[in-house]
């Protein structure tokens, strides 16, 4: 297939949810890779719009207000000036932030489901849902708790069992009751639209079969969805809060309209589209959304986190494609998950870092390289303060800022300030100088292929490769020995420099910023919206000696200061602080499992547990649940499979020293004999963490 060419590009990440603010888990799933994309791609010289902005429909927004005794409206009002304001303050370079209360949006949603129904798009199904007889309204989703069929989980959702991670549907909870008044609900009918998704099933087989190319945690997901065959989704709700089913749609069907709403899976995605209408509008020519969405020269790449990936891979595309004329996502690189601290991010349980609270403490750039260089992109990652602190004093302080400054200070000190003239390079000189040429290529590369750490990897080897030029050429000796190669030196540090301040301003715009004025470097093209003058310095400009010889440099200053100890142990402290050991009210925690019934000690002597070594660690083909271990207990090998695929990682476990039964009669599993059960320690909310024991394999445990 010939490759296509793209004259634009249309960049969003998932909207937020305004019913709360936003935590570094949001950052590292869809923000930052969409900006780091966005603020490179305009250094190239592209014309790229970003778009995002609040989800403010649907039911987790309604869930919220009755949780805090208010509005949905109050709700929304209140976290998205906070969400915007943060975004902003981390340097989000959106050209666009909108919200889906707006009336564009009501309109746009209202016609794109108007012009699916006008082509038949939808079925019409009445079916028996739950009712709340007190509130008088039906219970969607999360408005209806009751006993999970599969685990026996008594406060599971009606979509979901947060227990055991089963997707369920309202009525199969056994002894349900409303969340709203614990009444206990009554079946009654009603009406919805539904999206057939089967019907756009080979059409879109047909459209993610062009995209071999896509993340492969992106592609595995939707192949088992493909695979289980695409069901018909509801897309209409009977809430008190959404877009309005249009009137006439309804009618034209002899439905009541009364009190039903677009479903927000349906409208939230399309709020893209309206938030580019909105930014069109304001640019004073309010037609020119289309060039973006209904134009195929435009290249439409849709940043999420891995929860997102149905709708915006499958869902929203037979949307457009219903619709007809619209572009498809050219790409969707999803993010899996960051976890903190080692333990997985949870807003109710306060297990979070909020970047409200974040940007309190520190600048935005600290985090912003810090989150790059450990985003999940292939798999779930995990976010330590240590890291961070490691990330800032090591990397940026030691290797960027430390470049920067050792090259500023001798340039200022025995140079008058300005940059001295390369007479004779040596050999290093211009292999330095012929390296740097590589490096805005390569980079590009990486962030093209949307491998943003190893992007950010590689401009920190720039900064790496001048340091290490620094030190063999060592200035400071041959400044009194021989001035002409300190002179030649500094010359091409100062070049380095110059190229950090443009291949630095993806992920540290605002130290690039202030690393360009020290340098007086002017005339670059700049990565925020709107702002690209034509002939200025780019991205590929960085490659080649910027700074002519006597330039004056502007002051020098620190561009990263190191972070203590007691910094970064007060932010463990106040996470650690702040997660309350049970849950707030309206998620309540999980229960302590039973005690069990009490036994002799001869019974429990029948257990003979053993320390052992996993010498191996690998998961069982075909098998989610499984991992495959050898354990050495000093006197023989066992192979044990373990059921902790979805909780640990090979990695997490080999070199262990871990606690076997090592007296279980063995089990066939998959295929594979289990010769011993590995102990592990659950939590209520169903972590596992496998206990180790401190001692030689083959040690008793008693
Ligand atoms: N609000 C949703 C979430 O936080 C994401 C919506 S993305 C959109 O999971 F495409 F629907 F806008
Ligand atoms: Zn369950």
């Amino acid at each position: 297939m010939p490759e296509k060419t793209f004259t634009r590009t249309l960049v969003t990440a998932a909207l937020p949810y305004a019913n709360g603010p936003i935590h570094i888990g949001h950052l590292a799933g869809a923000y930052l890779p969409a900006d780091l994309y966005c603020r490179y791609r305009r250094l190239t010289g592209d014309d790229l719009v970003f778009v995002c902005g609040s989800d403010e429909m649907g039911v987790a927004i309604l869930m919220r207000a009755l949780a805090e005794g208010t509005t949905p409206r109050a709700i929304v009002d209140r976290y998205h000036p906070m969400i915007e304001a943060s975004f902003r303050a981390f340097g989000m370079s959106f050209d666009y932030y909108g919200r889906t209360t707006s009336p564009t949006h009501a309109e746009t949603s209202q016609d794109f489901f108007r012009r699916l129904a006008e082509q038949d798009l939808f079925k019409l199904k009445t079916e028996e849902q739950l009712f709340d007889p007190e509130a008088g309204i039906f219970l969607a989703d999360r408005f209806v708790r009751g006993t999970c069929p599969v685990c026996g989980y008594e406060e599971a959702y009606g979509d979901q069992c947060e227990r055991c991670g089963s997707s369920l549907s309202p009525t199969e909870l056994i002894n349900p009751r409303s969340a709203l008044t614990q009444a206990t609900p009554v079946l009654r009918e009603t009406t919805h639209w539904y999206l057939p998704l089967g019907d756009f099933q080979p059409r879109l087989e047909a459209w993610i079969g062009t995209h071999p190319e896509w993340k492969p945690n992106v592609l595995g997901q939707i192949k088992s969805w493909l695979n289980d065959g695409l069901k018909d989704r509801a897309i209409t709700r009977d809430v008190p809060w959404g877009v309005p089913v249009p009137e006439d749609v309804a009618e034209a069907r002899g439905v009541d309209v009364q009190g039903k709403v677009i479903y927000v899976w349906f409208d939230a995605p399309i709020g893209y589209i309206s938030a580019t209408k909105e930014w069109a509008a304001r640019q004073g020519d309010p037609e020119r959304w289309k060039r973006y969405w209904r134009d195929e020269q435009t290249r439409l790449i849709h940043f999420i986190g891995k929860d997102n990936i149905v709708f915006h891979c499958l869902m929203f595309p037979a949307m457009l494609m219903g619709y007809g004329g619209f572009v498809l996502p050219e790409n969707v690189p999803a993010n899996e998950f960051l976890n903190i601290e080692g333990q997985k991010l949870s807003t109710s349980r306060n297990w979070a870092v909020w970047l409200h609270e974040y940007l309190e403490d520190f600048p935005p750039d600290l985090l912003r390289y810090a989150l790059a260089t450990t985003l999940p992109e292939t798999k779930d990652a995990d976010f330590s303060w240590k890291d961070f602190q490691t990330r800032v004093n090591s990397e940026l302080a030691d290797i960027l800022g430390n470049f920067v400054n050792r090259t500023m200070t001798f340039a200022h000190r025995f140079f008058d300030g300005k940059v001295p003239a390369l007479t004779e390079p040596s050999e290093a000189d211009r292999e330095v100088l012929a390296q740097l040429a590589g490096f805005p290529e390569r980079i590009g590369a990486s962030y093209d292929q949307f491998r943003f750490r190893e992007a950010v990897f590689e401009t920190m080897n720039l900064a790496r490769l001048g340091n290490k030029y620094f030190n063999d050429t060592e200035p400071w000796h041959t400044r009194k020995t021989n001035p002409q190669a300190c002179a030649n030196t500094i010359h091409v540090c100062l070049q380095l420099c110059a190229a950090l301040g443009i291949l630095m301003e993806p992920v540290v715009p605002f130290a690039a910023g202030r690393l360009r004025a020290m340098l007086n470097l002017t005339g670059v093209r700049s990565s925020l919206p709107g702002e690209a003058e034509a002939h200025a310095l780019g991205w590929a400009d960085a490659g080649r000696p910027l700074l002519e010889v006597g330039h004056a440099l502007g002051e020098a200053e620190i561009l990263f200061s190191k972070i203590d100890d007691d910094v970064i142990e007060a932010q463990i402290a106040r996470l650690r602080g702040s997660a309350p050991t049970s849950a707030p009210e309206d998620e309540p925690a999980a229960p302590y499992e039973p005690l069990r019934d009490t036994i002799t000690f001869e019974e429990f002597a029948r257990l003979d547990l053993r320390v052992g070594r996993v010498t191996a660690a690998e998961p069982v083909p075909k098998s989610k649940k499984l991992l495959r271990l050898e354990v050495d207990l000093g006197f023989e090998q066992r192979q044990v499979l373990a059921g902790v695929a979805q909780h640990l990682t090979p990695d997490e476990l080999l070199g262990k020293q871990v606690v076997i039964v090592a007296n279980l009669a063995p089990r066939t599993m998959m295929g594979l004999e289990s010769q011993g059960m590995l102990l592990m320690a659950e939590d209520r909310d169903g972590r596992l963490a496998p206990l180790t024991a401190d001692a030689e394999p083959g040690a008793v445990v008693r």
